[in-house]
């Protein structure tokens, strides 16, 4: 099988910076901490998976929410992919089911929802997000179907792919919707602590102990994809209800257990040299399309996630662009495929999070080359 050679300037995916992988420490972490795993190795973890890790996430979460947060309350999951399809096989009951979600979202959901034979239905998005006028309608509207929605899945914070960051007066909106109509709500949470500038509006959950909701959460974006661990944070009885749907013999107890010991004593200040880092990138790569594609586009100045969504200039084709950027060694990825129903949006989404800033430089250098020829046709 030929395998295709990865792009020299890659902004497709939501990988994180190798540049403050902390590889000594972590395998320091590793030799303390593996000699003592012999009956938790030899044990099956349990459908919550490695109790020091979730007491570790609920400190997190509480010192971010200022909320307080019970430990037995948080699942552990291999990575927050897992919690996004168990909370759907959790509370959808079959084909046909509804969820309620922002038109432009998470493209691993929109395919994860459509495997189990979800109808999405989209709510528009705009600069601050989920737009909650436009969700009362829809509510309503599926209200009088007869077919509400079985949850209200949202990317409050750092939205995947536009960088949106949903304001407390709409978060407050959105939660008085979802009460209004006894809808739960599901917030994914993903890149919950990578953040660089300004206010952290609170998490949902925090706005309001209102019972019916999930929050999602991960390591990956603040720590690494690969260790592959994430979490669901539900209170009984939707916490024993998700439980009861988990047949995977629960989560990875080593991941969990080097990480626990890795992060535990200095979470923060991890979280603090990973932002630093991949705001300097956030900056060169902006910097970068003012420099190239000024002229052309205009593109969204995300205040935390790892991604910059860019609006390309009216009839410009975005398959052929994807391939004209392919041949000068640039990947992104079309904007249609972050909408629930894959329209064909004039927007191409860039990750700065993994490529040093050369590479952000000079790769989005060649992006703006490409454009440039796609619009003046020689
Ligand atoms: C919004 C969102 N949710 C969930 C995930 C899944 O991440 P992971 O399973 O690595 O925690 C991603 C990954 O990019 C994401 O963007």
């Amino acid at each position: 099988m030929r395998m295709t050679e990865p792009l020299p300037y890659d902004f497709s995916s939501g990988n994180t910076n190798p540049e403050t992988y902390p590889g000594e420490a972590l395998a320091e972490a590793a030799a303390r901490v593996i000699p003592e795993l012999a009956t938790a190795l030899n044990t099956y973890p349990g459908k919550l998976g490695h109790e020091g890790l979730r007491r570790l996430l609920a400190a997190r979460e509480s010192a971010r929410e200022g909320v307080e947060v019970d430990p037995d309350h948080i699942v552990l999951t291999n990575g927050s992919m897992q919690g996004v399809t168990l909370v759907a096989e959790t509370f959808c009951e079959g084909t046909g089911d509804r969820v309620v979600l922002e038109e432009l979202t998470y493209n691993g959901t929109i395919e994860a929802y459509r495997a189990l034979g979800i109808e999405m239905v989209g709510v528009p998005v705009d600069g601050s997000g989920m737009r909650t006028d436009r969700l009362a309608g829809i509510l309503d509207e599926m209200a009088r179907e007869g077919r509400p929605p079985r949850f209200i899945y949202t990317l409050a914070t750092y939205q995947n792919p536009t960088g949106a960051m949903m304001p407390p007066a709409r978060r407050a909106e959105l939660l008085a919707c979802a009460k209004r109509h006894g809808c739960l709500v599901v917030e994914d949470n993903c890149y919950g602590d990578v953040h660089y500038d300004g206010e952290k509006p609170p998490a949902l959950y925090a706005m309001d102990d209102w019972p019916e909701q999930v929050h999602i959460g991960s390591l990956s974006k603040i720590f690494a994809p690969g260790v592959r661990l994430g979490y669901v944070l539900a209170r009984p009885p939707l916490l024993d209800r998700i439980l009861a749907r988990r047949h995977d013999a629960g989560p990875n107890t080593l991941s969990a257990a080097i990480t626990t010991e890795y992060l535990g004593p200095d979470l923060w200040g991890h979280v603090e040299r990973a932002n630093a880092a991949l705001k300097a990138k956030r900056d060169a790569m902006l910097a970068a399309l003012e420099a190239h594609l000024g002229n052309w586009c205009s593109w969204s100045r995300p205040v935390g996630g790892l991604f910059i969504w860019v609006r390309l200039p009216d009839g410009l084709d975005t398959e052929a662009l994807a391939a004209r950027a392919a041949e000068h060694g640039v990947g992104f990825r079309p904007g249609s495929e972050y909408h629930v129903a894959g329209k064909d949006i004039p927007y191409i989404r860039l990750a700065f999070g993994f490529p040093d800033v050369a590479t952000i430089e000079a790769g989005i250098a060649r992006l703006g080359e490409c454009i440039r020829e796609a619009m003046v046709p020689a």
